[in-house]
Order: C-alpha cells, then structure tokens, then sequence
C-alpha cells in the first residue's frame, strides 16, 4: 500500500499483522496471559467523553509542549520498545531519526537492536533523546550503561519498575528467537527456546527497591523517572523521592496480567498528588511531571489523557508498525497523522493550546465502571 494511503496509526498494524515475520509479530503485538490488559489499555479510551467548548477562536492552534523541561513538537514522545531491527534492518535508526525529524522525543530502550553510539549518533541537531534502563543485578554494569547514556547525551533516565519478573507473554512464548541479541547482551548466554522476551531479559534485578533510588541519585545528576508507576500510592512515595516524573503504565500490557492502564489510575494519581503538594511542607523538588501510556491511537486519547492530568504520552508499537512497512519516512507519517488528527481535535475541542485542554473538557464517571 502506497503511503499516502495511510490514514490512520492501525492501518500500519493491519498491514505489519500481514508481512511481519512471525517472530516479530508475536514479540511485538503480544501481551501478557489471556491479554485482558492488552484488550483493556484500547478499550478504556472509548469510555472517556469528550465535552467541547464553543465559540473560542480556534484559528491557531499551538501544540508544542515542554517535556521534563525539554521542548517537544506535540505533547506525545516515542517510547521504547526493544529489538527494533525485528520490524525493520535499521532498528531503532529510522525510529530516531523519524523523532528527530518530526520534533519528538524518542525514549532509547537499554534492549536496542542498535548501538547506544548508532542511535545517539543518528541525533539531529536540537533533538532531544531519553534513555530507558532495565537495571542489572550488577550494579557495576548498570553504572556503566548509565554513564554512556550520560555522555551520549541522553536527557534524562526513564527507570523501568514494572519488570521484576517478565510478563507471561504466551505468543511470544511460543516462538523460538532466532534473531540477533541486542547490543547489550552480546556476548552473553542467551536463553532462545521461550520467545523473545525470555531470550533477552534474564538480566533484570528483581530486588530494586526505594532504597536504590539513592544510589541512582549519586551516580547521575539526569532527571529520573519511574516508568511503570500503578497506582496513586507509589505515585505519593515518587513525589517524595523527588523523581521528575513518572509513568503511568502497564508496560502495554505485557508484564502483570489484568493490572490497570494508565488511563484509569491517572486521576487518582494526580487527585493523589495535588493533596500531598498541597500539604507537605518541604516537598522534594518541583512537582513530578506524570506520563501515561498504553492504547494510546488517536488524537482524542492524547487530549483525553492531557485533559485528565498528564503532561505527555508515550507511543509504542504503532512506531514499531511504521517501521516496519516504510521506514523513516512511515514513522515521520505515523508521527504527522496524529498531529494532523490533534490539529482538529483541539479546534472542535474548543482548546487551541495545551493549557485550554483541561478537565472540564472530559466526562470520565464511566471510566472505571467496567
Ligand atoms: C515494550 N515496552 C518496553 N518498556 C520498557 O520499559 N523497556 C522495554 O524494553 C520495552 N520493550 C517493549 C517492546 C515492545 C515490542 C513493546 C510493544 C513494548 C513497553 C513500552 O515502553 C510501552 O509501555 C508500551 O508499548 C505502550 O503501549 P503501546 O503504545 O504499545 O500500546
């Protein structure tokens, strides 16, 4: 299919569910268990309202944010997802290149495909890169991935808390991986007759505590964030380490099974949060930025989350789909479309910046019903 016959994010999954090579499809698209979560993260958006505003001038519309500070083209950034070159031979390459291009943030994944030096090395001038660390046992090797990302420019540290164990991802499971390691595990025995995840994911420390946040802190001066936040609790006890900001997740629905989207907790999370600004005395830094991901399609859900009290949302496997069918350029056009579908949201929405876009503008008493 031509390009220009895409017109929306799932026309690139339906044609990588065609011509993605079976391992790739299963690492990709599955989820953990029956895939109840998996199901649950798209169907959540269609429970939120919209309520638009009328007779707001809407004949500019401005959509650039700040994310952690960093300026962004549009409140959503490319979140990392491992083992680009499954979908694509240039891996996370075009996926970055495709970010730098159209002004988002592209979250690197510590499981590329490519290089830490290829993807920091693929950097436009101005583009702003995060880095996503799965924390090794070995503190000494996570020191390390950590001090490259550093100097490789990354911006910030996204620290994933959500995978102590691995998801049980049955397709996935039931494929042999036959592909290449990813860079970081060259060298190591890998595990390759339970799927993909299995293969390159026996190294993460499943006793990373609170207590680590410490020595994160002494070994970087990177903002870090929590990603794979799940509830309002954790979300107080992240304010109170003074992270920068978390990520309201459930890892798209591959690691615990039936754990809630992010959509659904956020406003208990941010209700959460206004009380403990409101009464703690010295809180630990500015207030945390809070980002949520998972399902996330349209240009409807962006503002829906936005309108409930997100700064920005993160995107996974539609980038991955783009790649896969066109490269670069089917990113840069993954990328677009959802601009393009924001640009008309936010005028009938009545918003035309992000800070129009608030909660009257949703009704979510269906949100949890479910
Ligand atoms: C992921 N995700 C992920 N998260 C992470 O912290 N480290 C990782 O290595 C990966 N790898 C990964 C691979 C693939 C194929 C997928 C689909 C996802 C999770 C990812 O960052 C994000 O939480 C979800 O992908 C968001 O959901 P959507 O947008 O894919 O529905």
């Amino acid at each position: 299919l031509p390009l220009s016959q895409i017109i929306n994010l799932y026309d690139f999954e339906l044609l990588a569910r065609k011509s993605l090579a079976r391992p790739a499809w299963n690492y990709y698209s599955s989820g953990s268990d029956d895939e109840l979560g998996l199901r649950e993260n798209l169907d959540v958006y269609s429970r939120v309202w919209l309520i638009p505003r009328i007779l707001v001038d809407v004949s500019q519309i401005e959509f650039r944010t700040t994310i952690l500070g960093f300026p962004s083209a549009a409140p959503f950034y490319m979140t990392a997802t491992a083992l680009g070159r499954l979908g694509h031979p240039e891996g996370e390459i075009s996926l970055t290149r495709a970010a730098g291009a159209e002004g988002i943030i592209h979250m690197l994944p510590t499981l590329s495909s490519c290089s830490l030096d290829e993807m920091t090395g693929a950097r436009v001038e101005g583009q702003t890169q995060f880095f996503q660390l799965y924390v090794n046992r070995d503190r000494d090797v996570t020191r390390r991935i950590i001090k490259q990302a550093e100097q490789r420019g990354c911006k910030a540290l996204f620290i994933t808390v959500d995978a102590p164990a691995l998801g049980h991802r049955e397709k996935d499971m039931r494929t042999k991986f036959v592909d290449e390691p990813p860079t970081e595990m060259k060298g190591k025995a890998v595990k390759r007759d339970q799927g993909a995840a299995r293969a390159i994911g026996s190294f993460i420390d499943p006793g990373l505590s609170w207590k680590d946040l410490a020595w994160f802190r002494s070994v970087t001066s990177l903002p870090l964030v929590l990603k794979g936040v799940q509830c309002a609790a954790d979300a107080v006890l992240a304010a109170r380490h003074g992270v920068a900001g978390i990520v309201l997740s459930n890892h798209g629905g591959r690691q615990l099974e039936t754990a809630r989207s992010g959509l659904e907790i956020l406003p208990d999370v941010v209700a959460a949060l206004d009380a403990y600004y409101a009464t703690e005395k010295q809180p630990s830094g500015p207030r945390l930025e809070v980002f949520v991901d998972g399902g996330v399609r349209r240009a409807t859900d962006i503002v829906k989350a936005l309108a409930l009290g997100a700064k920005a949302i993160g995107i996974g496997r539609p980038f991955l789909y783009a790649n896969h069918g066109y490269g670069q350029r089917g990113v840069e056009k993954a990328i677009q479309i959802l601009k393009d579908e924001l640009q008309s949201v936010m005028m009938l929405l009545g918003a035309p910046d992000i800070k129009a876009i608030v909660r009257d503008m949703v009704d979510a008493s269906s949100l949890k019903m479910h």
